[in-house]
């Protein structure tokens, strides 16, 4: 069968909104969400999974200017503001990434390194606050903490 070389997160999103109006746009959503942005190699899959034209697809990603084609930084940093996060002083951790990185939400660094993003619940309420980046996930984030967090991805560079 087919759908087992395909990505399993595809597989499950196409499952999710199979034969819903819209689908398309909301799978994109989810995908956008999780992503930062719409990488191609699930475009194509999508394509074929949905049985629509890729051409299609990058129509509507061009259409609605909230898609993104390219990775918005090299290392996204999404800080949850869900409640229990909230709670437990989300808003001054955002602060001070803010402050350290001198970038705002939804905006990429000068040097192309972070990107951040606001996003609810992370699915980990338990290790409030939290923040991830990339794939990996940072609970009970203290201010004091964030620029050593941050500083090992610019070391890495
Ligand atoms: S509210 Fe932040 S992980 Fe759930």
């Amino acid at each position: 069968m087919e759908h087992k070389k395909l990505n399993p997160e595809l597989v499950e999103l196409v499952q999710k909104w199979k034969g819903k109006e819209g689908n398309l746009i909301m799978i994109l959503h989810e995908i956008q969400n999780h992503h930062g942005y719409v990488p191609r190699e699930l475009s194509l899959e999508l394509s074929k999974m949905l049985d629509v034209p890729l051409a299609r697809i990058y129509e509507v990603i061009t259409f609605y200017n909230f898609f993104k084609l390219v990775p918005p930084g090299k290392h996204r940093i999404a800080l949850c503001m869900g409640t229990a996060c909230y709670l437990r002083g989300a808003a001054v951790i955002l602060e001070e990434i803010k402050n350290i990185l001198g970038i705002a939400e939804g905006q990429t660094t000068k040097d192309g390194l972070f990107y951040l993003d606001v996003v609810r619940c992370l699915g980990c309420c338990g290790l409030a606050p939290v923040i991830m980046i990339d794939d990996k996930v940072y609970g009970k984030v203290k201010k004091n903490e964030v620029a050593d967090i941050l500083s090992k991805y610019i070391k890495e560079e």
